[in-house]
């Protein structure tokens, strides 16, 4: 077989001295051998990527004999077979027909009969005409040359009758392309620091980039996750600290209780918040995974928070009900981040008392997983993000807040925000944030914010001069909003279609993200 450096040459020479080809099939080796068009292609792609050839391809039917059409094209039909067993002066009975021609007998005897070649005279074939001529054999010989036949009707016919078989033959018409040439130019493969400095690159020609190639099978970020770092992007910028919030199982006391929030407060329910059960080993007779925590560091402060809860103090009247340590104990999956912000509050209060009473102002912000029981559907699930930001300075007013809020929605691209009065069991005031969506023509609701109660502060031991201001918003909604998906179950959830995480775009949350935020038929809560 030709080599490709053969076939090469053979190529632009015949295009060289014929000025194109019309059709490869005619192309010859040396030793008159045609070349498979599997050869023939890969030359042709390799110098029409160089621009010296330009190529279409060709295609045509090509029809070949099967086993049985070459048997007919050698030693005639079926039909013809049969006539000639037919003994002219006495005929032939048709026992004897087929033990002479086998199954020929039987597939011929019908044509024969169609052609009025023989009849059937009591019992005896007899021949009908002196001589025939046997066209079949005759068009199976003309498709054995030709490779098809002058009339598409007989190919047909001939293919139904499984003596051809048509295959598609692929050739190609080749031009001079281009930058035609008899010889190859070695393409540059890389521009190098000294082809700059003699300026042999103005002349070289470079060989193309080829970008294809299999992606490679990579860890893909989550959309979530995009959108999340764009936040912390937004609190870095603006010097917040971020919470360590890798505690998803939490105590009742730090979700709730420190935060003010009553044991009989609804959220405390099962309905709302899953509480842990306890698991024993019978072999230990030990709880292994507990539902309940006691191991309380600082009981001094979780008296305060009794007395608070059950009689008030910092200028708090309290709610007035016996409070348990049993409650408080509860182990739940965490129903907001705001668990580690109380946290984070009380060492901030430990921080300055160890430091002789000097307060460090503070700006922490968190953004993780949260829990709650709630009917999964199109825009709920069990579990989500909470961003939540936390400023803690003396004394900090609601005008603060105000500010800050539209400093920080400003970085997101959202201008115009405004404020309702609502109720929070441990901010007071409490304002939920709202922005104005142009596509629902109304004021939508973006987030949550307040200031800490003093009775909740004062209780971790923090100046009465240090006021806390905070706010929360979720991280699935505007996730939703940017990458354009309607249902949850589409971001979170075995419904999730792993290309779109692969192939979804990186997230900026600029002025544009902003209009998206609030420009689209959706609620921001
Ligand atoms: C220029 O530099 C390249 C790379 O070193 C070298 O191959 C080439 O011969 C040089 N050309 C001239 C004109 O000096
Ligand atoms: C979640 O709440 C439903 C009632 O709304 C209750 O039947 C179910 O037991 C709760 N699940 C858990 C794990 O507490
Ligand atoms: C109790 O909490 C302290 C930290 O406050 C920790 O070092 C200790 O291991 C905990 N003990 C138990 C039994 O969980
Ligand atoms: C905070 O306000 C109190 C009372 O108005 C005032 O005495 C104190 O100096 C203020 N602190 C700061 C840091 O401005």
């Amino acid at each position: 077989m030709a080599s490709s450096e053969e076939i090469q040459t053979l190529i632009l020479t015949t295009l060289d001295t014929q000025g194109n080809i019309e059709n490869t099939d005619s192309l010859r080796t040396a030793d008159g051998a045609p070349i498979p068009y599997l050869a023939v292609v890969g030359v042709l792609n390799s110098l029409a990527s160089k621009q010296m050839v330009t190529y279409t391809t060709i295609e045509k039917d090509h029809y070949s004999l099967t086993a049985e059409g070459n048997e007919i094209a050698d030693s005639g039909s079926h039909e013809a077979k049969v006539f000639n067993a037919v003994d002219p002066k006495q005929g032939i009975t048709i026992a004897e027909l087929t033990n002479l021609l086998g199954p020929s007998a039987k597939i011929g005897q019908g044509k024969a009969f169609k052609n009025k070649w023989i009849k059937k005279e009591s019992d005896i074939l007899i021949r009908e005409v002196t001589s025939i001529v046997d066209l079949t054999q005759q068009d199976v010989l003309e498709i054995r040359e030709t490779g098809t036949h002058s009339n598409p009707a007989t190919l047909k016919d001939l293919q139904s009758r499984k003596h051809v078989e048509k295959a598609k033959l692929i050739s190609y018409s080749v031009s001079k392309g281009p930058k035609f040439s008899l010889t190859i130019e070695k393409q540059a493969t890389d521009l190098t620091a000294d082809m700059l400095a003699n300026g042999s690159w103005r002349t070289l020609t470079f060989k193309k980039y080829n970008f294809a190639g299999n992606p490679p099978q990579g860890g893909h970020l989550h959309p979530l996750m995009k959108v999340r770092e764009e936040f912390r992007k937004i609190f870095f910028e603006l010097g917040f600290e971020e919470m360590p919030t890798n505690k998803y199982v939490e105590s009742s006391f730090w979700n709730f209780d420190a935060l003010f929030q009553p044991q009989q407060h609804p959220a405390r329910d099962a309905h709302d918040t899953f509480f842990l059960l306890a698991h024993l080993t019978l072999e230990h007779l030990v709880h292994v995974d507990p539902a309940t925590s006691s191991n309380f560091s600082d009981m001094e402060y979780v008296n305060r928070v009794k007395e608070v809860h059950s009689h008030g103090g910092y200028g708090s009247i309290g709610y007035g009900y016996d409070w348990k340590i049993e409650e408080a104990e509860k182990l739940i999956l965490r129903t907001h981040t705001t668990s580690v912000s109380s946290n984070m509050l009380y060492r901030l209060a430990q921080e300055t008392k160890a430091n002789g009473g000097v307060f460090r102002p503070a700006k922490f912000f968190s953004i993780d997983r949260v829990y709650r029981n709630e009917t999964v559907d199109a825009t709920h699930l069990a579990e989500f993000h909470q961003v939540e930001g936390v400023i803690a300075d003396k004394n900090l007013t609601l005008g603060d807040l105000i500010g800050f809020m539209q400093v920080f929605f400003e970085k997101m691209g959202i201008p115009s925000i405004k404020f309702k009065p609502a109720f929070n069991p441990y901010t007071e005031p409490s304002m939920e944030i709202f922005s104005w969506h142009p596509g629902l023509e109304k004021w939508v609701e973006l987030g949550n914010s307040g200031m800490f109660r003093p009775e909740m502060l004062g209780a971790m031991g923090l100046d009465p001069d240090v006021r806390v201001i905070a706010w929360g918003l979720g991280l699935e909604r505007p996730t939703m909003i940017k990458y354009g998906l309607d249902n949850i179950r589409e971001l979170l959830g075995h419904k999730v279609d792993l290309d779109m995480i692969q192939s979804n775009s990186a997230c900026r949350l600029d002025k544009k993200m902003g209009k998206e935020l609030v420009g689209r038929d959706a609620v921001i809560a």
